[in-house]
């Protein structure tokens, strides 16, 4: 490998980023940090105790990212709206630079990674993919879980969310100059770890296991 290899993956909910971060961090034997859960956790807790979301990101601990309640639609859209209190993102900061530079390298994922938590990483992927494709994903996933819900609802609430990471003036959801655009619209989650590794290998970097 030449250096330490950071991968940086941004990307609206459901473009597959996630999927995705997991199997590039199995495949190079990363630590992987979910940066979304964080939000979800201050969210989720300030909303709980009735409590500032900048001071519940300040004294975030270990065991709030435990929560199992912070995959629900409910948590999505109160990260979302902590996440537009800069100073909710600020207490976030440090914890996710110190993640990112771990002599291991390390693979994030979230929303402002390759422009504002490690704008020097030297694989950056900016993972998309249609509406339509996102919310028949997310539909699949919640009726898999048992969640009663219609499609239209799905791509709604999507929509919303993606309008206020996208708007919001502190560190707004958009590409690196320098990031690799993955569309998966037509991919599965096979062929888009494929494409993210090629890109990855030509970069330079390649797995040392077997
Ligand atoms: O990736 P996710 O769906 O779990 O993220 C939940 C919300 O958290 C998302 O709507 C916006 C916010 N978020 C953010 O602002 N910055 C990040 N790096 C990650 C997530």
């Amino acid at each position: 490998m030449s250096g330490r290899l950071v991968i940086a993956i941004d990307g609206p909910s459901a473009s597959g980023k996630g999927t995705l971060a997991k199997r590039i961090a199995a495949h190079f034997r990363l630590p992987h940090l979910d940066t979304g859960l964080l939000y979800r956790a201050v969210g989720v807790k300030a909303d709980r105790l009735a409590q500032p979301p900048e001071d519940v990101a300040a004294g975030l601990q270990p065991e709030d990212l435990a929560d199992p309640g912070l995959r629900t639609d409910v948590a999505s859209q109160l990260a979302s709206q902590v996440a537009v209190l800069p100073q909710v993102r600020a207490n976030l900061l440090n914890f996710q630079k110190k993640f990112a530079s771990q002599s291991a390298g390390a693979v994030l994922d979230g929303r402002d990674v390759g422009t504002v938590i490690c704008p020097d990483a030297p694989v950056k992927l900016f993972v998309t993919a249609s509406a339509d494709a996102r919310a028949e994903r997310r539909f699949q996933e919640l009726r898999g879980r048992g969640v009663d819900t219609i499609k239209p609802r799905v791509l709604a609430e999507m929509a919303e969310r993606d309008r206020r990471d996208s708007e919001r003036a502190a560190a707004p959801l958009k590409a690196a100059p320098d990031a690799f655009l993955l569309d998966t619209s037509d991919m599965d989650a096979d062929a888009a770890f494929a494409a993210a590794l090629a890109f990855i290998e030509r970069k330079g970097f390649r797995s040392s296991g077997p």
